[in-house]
């Protein structure tokens, strides 16, 4: 299975990745994810990333496309993948069916999850990362452990530095500038999926899954 994860910041790509690449037992690549671990190394790209990253700016096409073009090369990513957070801007959608068509795979579904700018803006206030394994957490809607630990690995959770407010609003704008023309690109291409981001993180999961369901037997007939 080969999916795209698109959405507002916040609007739950992470999250629901994380359980489609468990029940598929497919990579989850996320390009955020993937950025956040050089900010923490102290590598040069992490050095660049950050630049932008803390100013709610995409990082440049240049320097995001070659990260993905070198993991979807990976052994581990033959029998599928969820891209979440790529692509994010007109050419890395244009370089990425370039890639696939080299490769001689197609993309099954667009997943794009929608949730309102308010609703964002309440969700990336509260919400908390494991530094160590990434799993994501939010103080009210899915609090992590005891004494704020992560439940999967113990590590204390933490705040991210982009999810101050001011960075939000930025974020949003700049999804809405050069990201969402994404929803009519991949619309052309008969691949979009649209969930609503819902109120609990099952009831989303649970309409993710029906959907795409249906959609890949839609697909195949
Ligand atoms: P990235 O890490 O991809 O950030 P993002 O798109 O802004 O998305 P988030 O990770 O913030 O949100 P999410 O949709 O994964 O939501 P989550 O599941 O955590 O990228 C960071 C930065 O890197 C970008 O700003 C950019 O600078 C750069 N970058 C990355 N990719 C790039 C690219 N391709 N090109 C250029 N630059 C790039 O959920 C959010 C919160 O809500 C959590 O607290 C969660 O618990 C809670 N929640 C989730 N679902 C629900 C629900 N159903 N109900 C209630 N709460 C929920
Ligand atoms: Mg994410």
């Amino acid at each position: 299975m080969r999916l795209i994860m698109l959405g507002a910041p916040g609007a739950g790509k992470g999250t629901q990745a994380v359980i489609l690449s468990e029940r598929f037992n497919i990579p989850h690549i996320s390009t955020g994810d993937i950025f956040r671990s050089n900010i923490k190394e102290g590598t040069e790209l992490g050095k660049k990333a950050k630049e932008y990253i803390d100013k709610g700016l995409l990082v440049p096409d240049e320097i995001t496309i070659g990260i993905v073009k070198d993991r979807l090369l990976q052994p581990d990513c033959r029998n599928g993948f969820i891209l979440d957070g790529f692509p994010r801007t007109i050419p890395q959608a244009q370089y990425l069916d370039k890639a696939l068509e080299d490769m001689g795979i197609m993309l099954d579904a667009v997943i794009n999850i929608y949730v309102s700018d308010d609703e964002i803006v309440r969700r990336m206030s509260g919400r908390r990362v494991c530094p160590s394994c990434g799993m994501s957490y939010h103080t009210d809607y899915n609090p992590p452990g005891k004494n704020g630990e992560c439940s999967g690995c113990g590590t204390a959770v933490v705040q991210r530095e982009d999810d101050r407010e001011e960075t939000v609003i930025k974020r949003l704008q700049t999804y809405h500038a050069q990201t969402e023309p994404l929803i009519d690109y991949y619309e052309k291409q008969g691949k979009i999926l649209t969930v609503t981001g819902r109120d609990k993180i099952e009831d989303t999961t649970g309409e993710l899954f029906s959907s795409l369901d249906s959609f890949r037997q839609k697909m195949s007939s």
